[in-house]
């Protein structure tokens, strides 16, 4: 049996706005499918019922008056859930995982775009994942007017997507510098690029996963 078929993987999907993890998300999952992988498609905040019921917290465009503090506790609370009720038995089981968003976005988000101090998230990082990480990351990178322009023409905007331009530059920033300082975790694919190309790139990280 190959190698990459005895234990389970997590992979997260990161980006801004608009850069195209949900619609790669299910493109890499089946070609992993394809090759008799089993596959869990999920997503944060959220991923579980309870973590599901936050996300509709913090999504809430109504929900105006949220303390950044608050916001990023709630962030964890989905989290310590989302891992302990689905993604911990899935690897445990030997499912590889794909994540629409994890702590990279927390700390993009909440770090760059709230401009919360990051060791604070680093600690919430280490009390709730342990030394729990993705094994890989693929950064979805592309100009902020572009992302903003596709997720608008998507529907209503929800509680993030409405903030200013810079707050959207800070969280490219921040992901950016993180894929720089954990270059064996992450690859950064450009997202401003036409979808064909983009899965071009993915099918050689797809590749690179299934080799390793
Ligand atoms: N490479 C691409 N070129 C053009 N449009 C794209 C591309 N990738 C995604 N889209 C479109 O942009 C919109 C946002 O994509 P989505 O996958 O929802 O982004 P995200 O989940 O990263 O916010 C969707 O309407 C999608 O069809
Ligand atoms: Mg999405």
């Amino acid at each position: 049996m190959p190698k990459h078929r005895q234990r389970g993987r997590f992979i997260t999907l990161e980006g801004g706005e608009g850069a195209g993890k949900t619609t790669n998300m299910a493109y890499i999952a089946t070609r992993l499918r394809a090759t008799g992988l089993t596959v869990v498609e999920t997503r944060e905040p959220g991923g579980a019922p309870l973590a599901e019921a936050i996300r509709g917290l913090l999504l809430d465009a109504s929900n105006n008056s949220m303390h950044p503090d608050t916001e990023l506790l709630l962030m964890f609370a989905a989290r310590s859930q989302h891992l302990h009720e689905r993604v911990y038995p899935a690897i445990a089981r030997g499912d590889w995982v794909l994540c629409d968003r994890f702590t990279d976005a927390t700390y993009a988000y909440q770090g760059g775009g709230r401009q919360l101090d990051m060791q604070r998230i680093a600690q919430l990082e280490a009390w709730v994942q342990q030394e729990f990480q993705p094994c890989r990351t693929l950064l979805f990178d592309l100009p902020v007017e572009l992302g903003l322009k596709r997720a608008g023409e998507r529907g209503a905007l929800d509680r993030f997507e409405r903030e200013e331009l810079a707050f959207f530059e800070r969280v490219r920033e921040v992901y950016l510098q993180r894929a720089k300082a954990f270059p064996d975790r992450f690859r950064v694919l450009d997202a401003s690029e036409a979808l064909a190309a983009v899965r071009a790139r993915l099918d050689r990280l797809i590749d690179e996963l299934l080799d390793v």
